[in-house]
């Protein structure tokens, strides 16, 4: 079908109405021409097909369908195969719904723990958000199903998000927020993008240019299409110039009319118009191949693969002897969770889940133990009052028990799209019974079910802790076969557990003021803060336990010859006495930087790999110049300085087992912009600087002084160093200054 014969055939009005949706879940169809819709729905871990009605905050009535383990769980799976399968299995269910797009991934940075959105998103870390985001897109588009990846980008709150203006500098932007996309969208290939509803440094993410086409486009090559977050256009003409493509949902033929009469009135040249029109129809007709294929779906078969992906989401933070629990051991259950488990978030992503499995229906009928389980309510979930009845009620029922399993977790009325969480703790009616059956048995161990950190004021108190995150529809079954020990848990916290909310990096700034907000931490996200301040935290970023022990050796590195990689191999081996999977983690230091702050290291590498009882495996890393770059605004460019890196293999951030270092020769100075103004210290790091300094007469000898203080001797030394080149230029004609500094720049 060739593209450009169609969109010379149609006409402006056509062409224009294609830029906006035919309804709210599809695309506009042009019959004249033959042109079918697109049908596209949410969302990021099961589908949310509507049928009558329709709503993008998941009110209405949707189609039943697997609910998976949400993203802030399956991140936690650090396996790109689990997400890979994942995606797959949901571009199989939108080929039998007759889907053409799914509104996934969402891949915004977790900057506060408090995002209410933030079960919907992968990390703190960029470099796992995107590889884990590229690995579900990959499985999605293999059905020939398209996947959209959003929100583009700093939607990192619900605050405001229709109004609030993310600023930032630029590098915060590229090494950070702009990263959890890049790496997506150059190695997936997502067939679109969603913009966010929020503005950058004041710009509408619908309208920015510098982003859309300029960054998007003809940085990255996307070449798919942009469609805005349902009723994120502000003013289409312009957003359709900066590349916003496709308006969601449709707001009548107005939009589409202001299109046809820029048009027409020559405010907005007809090539941008087919331009959008352009990426729309590839799209349209890429997927016209699959229409048909409505064999329907085996939830039964996608119910067990959200189980198995279950499995290995789940994060084991802590255990002192207690897990896995023993058949004959009298067990206690406590929490409504046990029985009605909080398993997905709420807003656009809500799915009308198949078949949920509870807790405590798998262990009733899955599994047969000696003395039976005893389950009591302890708290209720509508409210965080504590009800002395229940309370006294869980107190005497664990008396007598071996171990107490206490179910607990968010409320979905505590975090969900469209609003933010007000504080980071468990509803006090839960903190407040923890703290109680602690007091009376000493095997307590905490079952957790919420899409984002909270604080732990009873940790010390209980002997095991069990993230499940939002784990999906199966989450009751897995969590009876890891409780069991009939699974061995693999996760590892995609995101720092803070001690408590006053230590996260955005703490003061938080949600802004009004509209403007301001990411004062830059780069220093997550771990990134905690880490290179030495911080003490709750749960360090990539921390999960095992039911068996692995231990690291023979740490050796390789530059690889003819280009600028580096290969890292490592042995990992199961000492334990079961089958387990490890998440062998690489961080990079770099060397002290002369030109900016850099976080003390920061994730370049993970690897999941299943050992055995005795097997040893080596695992095998290739770091690239950008494992080694800073994003350098001045020449608005990555830029590996010079020096010593530490290439680090660690269990968790804050846990690093091997190290070693490496000279990398990257830029030859630190010096980006050389003027007169520029400090003669650093101009004398420049190879060959002295020989043309000399040529010029410019003295760099220090004045002769008889200082035996030492204080004096710094501030003398430090006058020399700091001092610009202009103090020691004086005598030099503008002209033979201008000759000396184009000398100097041509050695950088
Ligand atoms: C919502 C969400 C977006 C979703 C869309 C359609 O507002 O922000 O993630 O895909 O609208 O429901």
């Amino acid at each position: 079908m060739n593209i450009k014969d169609i969109i010379g055939k149609m006409t402006l009005e056509e062409k224009a109405s294609l830029c906006s949706g035919g309804d709210a879940w599809h695309t506009q169809t042009i019959s004249r021409m033959h042109i079918p819709a697109l049908r596209v729905s949410d969302g990021p871990h099961g589908l949310r097909v509507q049928m009558e009605g329709a709503d993008n905050l998941g009110m209405q009535e949707s189609k039943t369908a697997v609910c998976f383990p949400a993203i802030c769980a399956l991140a936690a799976s650090f396996d790109r195969s689990v997400l890979q399968s994942v995606g797959d299995a949901i571009g199989k269910e939108c080929r039998a719904e007759g889907v053409d797009i799914i509104l996934g991934p969402g891949v915004n940075i977790k900057r506060s723990p408090l995002c209410g959105r933030n079960f919907e998103y992968y990390s703190e870390d960029p470099y796992v958000s995107s590889e884990l985001a590229a690995a579900y897109i990959d499985g999605v588009q293999k059905n020939n199903v398209g996947a959209c990846i959003k929100h583009f980008f700093a939607n990192n709150q619900e605050t405001r998000r229709f109004s609030v203006s993310a600023q930032m500098d630029e590098r915060t932007a590229r090494e950070i927020y702009l990263a959890s996309f890049e790496g997506a969208v150059k190695k997936a290939r997502p067939w679109s993008v969603m913009c966010a509803y929020n503005r950058i440094n004041g710009i509408y993410a619908a309208e920015n240019k510098q982003y859309l086409t300029d960054l998007l486009r003809n940085e990255w090559d996307f070449e798919g299409f942009v469609v805005s977050d349902w009723g994120a256009v502000n003013d289409r003409v312009p957003d359709l110039e900066a590349g916003l493509d496709l308006e969601m949902p449709p707001l009548g033929d107005k939009n589409d009319r202001c299109i046809v009469n820029a048009v027409e009135s020559g405010m907005l040249e007809e090539a941008v118009l087919d331009r959008a029109v352009g990426r729309l129809l590839n799209v349209v007709y890429r997927c016209g191949e699959n229409r048909n294929d409505l064999s329907g779906f085996d939830h039964e078969k996608d119910h067990r693969i959200a189980k198995a992906v279950a499995l290995e989401s789940v994060v084991l933070l802590k255990n002192e002897n207690v897990l896995p629990l023993k058949k004959m051991e009298k067990i206690v259950v406590v929490g409504e969770f046990a029985r009605n488990p909080r398993y997905q978030g709420g807003g656009s992503s809500h799915v009308n889940a198949y078949r949920v499995d509870a807790f405590l229906e798998c262990i009733n009928n899955g599994m047969s133990t000696d003395k039976g389980f005893t389950f009591v309510q302890g708290f209720s979930i509508q409210n965080d009052r504590i009800d002395s009845g229940l309370v006294e009620e869980a107190v005497s029922a664990v008396q007598n028990a071996d171990k107490v399993l206490v179910f607990a977790g968010l409320p979905e009325r505590c975090e969900s799209e469209g609003y933010d969480r007000n504080h980071l703790g468990l509803p006090a009616n839960q903190n407040d019974l923890i703290t109680r059956l602690a007091a009376v048995n000493q095997n307590i161990i905490v079952v957790l079910h919420n899409g984002a950190p909270v604080e732990m004021p009873w940790i010390d108190s209980v002997k095991a802790v069990l993230e499940t995150y939002l784990c999906g529809e199966a989450v009751g079954a897995a969590v009876r076969d890891i409780l069991y020990g009939l699974a061995n848990p693999s996760g590892r916290l995609p995101e720092t557990f803070p001690v408590r909310l006053q230590d996260t990096p955005s703490y003061l700034e938080l949600f802004g003021e009004g509209d403007s907000l301001h990411y004062r931490e830059g780069v220093f996200v997550g771990y990134r803060y905690y880490d290179s301040r030495e911080m003490q935290v709750l749960f360090p970023f990539g921390h999960g336990l095992s039911y068996t022990e692995f231990a690291y050796s023979n740490l050796r590195l390789e530059r690889q010859a003819g280009n600028d990689c580096l290969r890292v191999w490592v042995d990992v081996t199961n000492t334990g006495q079961r089958a387990g999977k490890e998440v062998v983690q690489l961080y990079v230091r770099p060397p002290k930087s002369h030109m900016v702050a850099r976080p003390i290291h920061e994730l370049r590498g993970f690897v999941k790999e299943l050992l055995y009882p005795g097997e040893t495996k080596t695992v095998e890393f290739v770091l690239d110049s950008r494992a080694f770059a800073y994003f350098n605004s001045e020449i608005h460019d990555w830029l590996v300085e010079s020096g010593e890196y530490e290439i680090q293999i660690a269990k968790s951030s804050q846990n690093i087992v091997l190290r070693e270092k490496v000279q990398i020769v990257g830029r030859k100075c630190n010096v980006i912009t050389l003027d007169l103004n520029t400090p003669l210290g650093d101009i004398l790091c420049i190879e060959g600087s002295v020989e043309i300094l000399k040529k010029y007469g410019i003295s760099i000898e220090r004045e002769e002084c008889r200082i035996d203080n030492e204080n004096e001797k710094q501030i003398q030394e430090a006058h020399y160093q700091y001092m610009p080149l202009r103090g020691r230029a004086m005598q030099l004609s503008d002209m033979k200054a201008e000759r000396m500094l184009t000398e100097l720049r041509q050695l950088l």
